[in-house]
């Protein structure tokens, strides 16, 4: 592994922003392209790829297992699958960078294949939980070969020879861990059913059924869900088109929200409502935020309308965590902005993203003058419509901490600057040039 020269980068306060922009596709779907395309038999096209590294490294471990993985223009890849469990045993170590839905999604494809991988990524990765993942992929006949003291990479997975099937309750709501066990239970006879109290993304669910997967879904309980795959399908190649993701949309839509006179349009963004929990938040808070042209192409999409708009404070229940779980730094940003008090609660699995987010989340709008608390798992921000700014926010490898501490600083009274704003290529690559363009200045 290299390590990147660090960048700093700070924003300062901006005029309007305003325009019409596309975002870069969904991180979730382009990475699950990659893989189902890699496990299909033939040639997949896919269209808006996320050209960002969490991605790429996924496209590199899909050709070390023995697909074709080729650009063939802007946003456009073909691959060429070896089949369900057709993988072979890679030369070297896979390296999934600052990614861990790339690192824990292929370890579910390893683990239902007869192979054997070493799985590996960067400082930040290396301290992320992994037993989340193993633990079901080991009921599911996969065997830990090396490492994983402590559940933490470098790990390396010998899969199953015959997998097992199991019915599976996810202990945390992550679709990370859900589509792992569906992926390994590919490789596996009869059906594998995983059961989540609380719905996730479901885009594995429906790039599987995309795919010619045998796969159904049920409610279970009150906003859980119980999904059973049949295993052992033939995947059957299918063009993907990736939409636009809602998750980076929401770093120049709050840029907007919080600079008065802006107005900005936003093409094609996903809206899953698996997805969209900061849309309907914010919208809570008075913002306005409008859908046009709303579409279906085997995921919600729609055309966003801006406004800026004055934000008061609002209570976050739990439950809506998933639906926006990686949108709490930056809706703590439009929080510090809005007038009152805003209360997230539920955080826990914020502690054990790309950082301890909720810890990072905090400090960054601390080191800016604004009060903010952590009660248990409750994020507490005391909106005051404005922020001091000036502050130094470190980033700890976190790709979203770095974006919203540079859109607080386009409206803050002092800039803000960040240490290093090289993470934010794993996710949004173009992301200081293209809010500069809507006419933020940021260097
Ligand atoms: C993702 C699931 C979420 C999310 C991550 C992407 C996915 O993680 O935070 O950015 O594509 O499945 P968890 O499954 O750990 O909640």
């Amino acid at each position: 592994m290299t390590s990147a020269p660090v960048q700093p980068v700070a924003a300062r306060r901006s005029g309007p922003l305003n325009g019409r922009l596309r975002v870069p596709g969904d991180k979730s779907i382009s990475h699950r392209a990659l893989i189902f395309g890699a496990l299909a038999a033939g040639g997949t096209r896919i269209g808006g790829l996320l050209e960002g590294e969490d991605v790429l490294n996924t496209g590199k471990a899909m050709r070390a297992l023995g697909a074709q993985v080729e650009r063939v223009g802007a946003g456009e890849w073909r691959v060429q699958g070896v089949g369900v469990s057709g993988f072979a045993r890679p030369a070297e170590a896979l390296d999934f960078g600052n990614s861990g839905t790339g690192c824990r999604l292929v370890m579910g494809a390893v683990a239902g294949c007869p192979i054997t991988a070493t799985f590996d990524g960067d400082a930040s990765l290396r301290k992320r939980p992994m037993r989340r993942v193993l633990d079901p992929l080991q009921r599911m006949g996969a065997r830990v070969a090396a490492g994983g003291e402590g559940g933490r990479l470098p790990i390396t997975l010998s899969g199953a020879t015959d997998a097992v099937p199991i019915t599976y309750q996810t202990p945390v709501p992550s679709a990370q861990v859900k589509s792992a066990v569906l992926l390994a239970g590919l490789g596996a006879p009869g059906a594998t059913t995983v059961i989540e109290r609380e719905a996730t993304r479901d885009h594995t669910e429906r790039l599987l059924r995309h795919f010619g997967a045998d796969i159904q879904t049920e409610p279970d309980g009150e906003h859980g869900r119980r999904i059973t795959l049949v295993g052992q399908p033939e995947l059957v190649p299918a063009p993907v088109v990736v939409p636009a993701d809602p998750s980076s949309a929401a770093f120049p839509l709050v840029a907007a929200l919080i600079n008065p006179g802006s107005e900005l349009v936003l093409d094609g963004v996903m809206t899953n409502p698996l997805r969209t929990g900061l849309f309907t938040t914010l919208r809570e808070m008075g913002a306005t935020i409008e859908l046009l042209s709303v579409r279906d192409d085997g995921e919600e999409v729609a055309d966003l309308r801006i406004r800026a708009s004055p934000l008061r404070g609002v209570d976050v229940p739990a439950t809506r965590a998933p639906a926006m779980i990686d949108e709490y730094p930056i809706l703590a940003v439009a929080a510090a902005f809005a007038e009152g008090t805003t209360r997230m609660r539920g955080l826990k699995e914020l502690r054990v993203k790309e950082s301890d987010r909720l810890a990072a989340t905090a400090e960054m709008l601390r080191v800016n003058g604004v009060i903010v608390g952590i009660d248990g798992d409750d994020l507490i921000v005391e909106g005051r419509g404005r922020v001091q700014g000036g502050g130094l926010v470190a980033t700890h490898m976190d790709h979203r901490i770095a974006m919203s501490a540079l859109v607080m600083g386009l409206a803050s009274g002092k800039p803000v600057a960040v240490d290093d704003a090289g993470f934010i290529a794993t996710s949004f690559p173009g992301f200081v040039e293209l809010m500069r363009s809507l006419g933020g200045d940021l260097s």
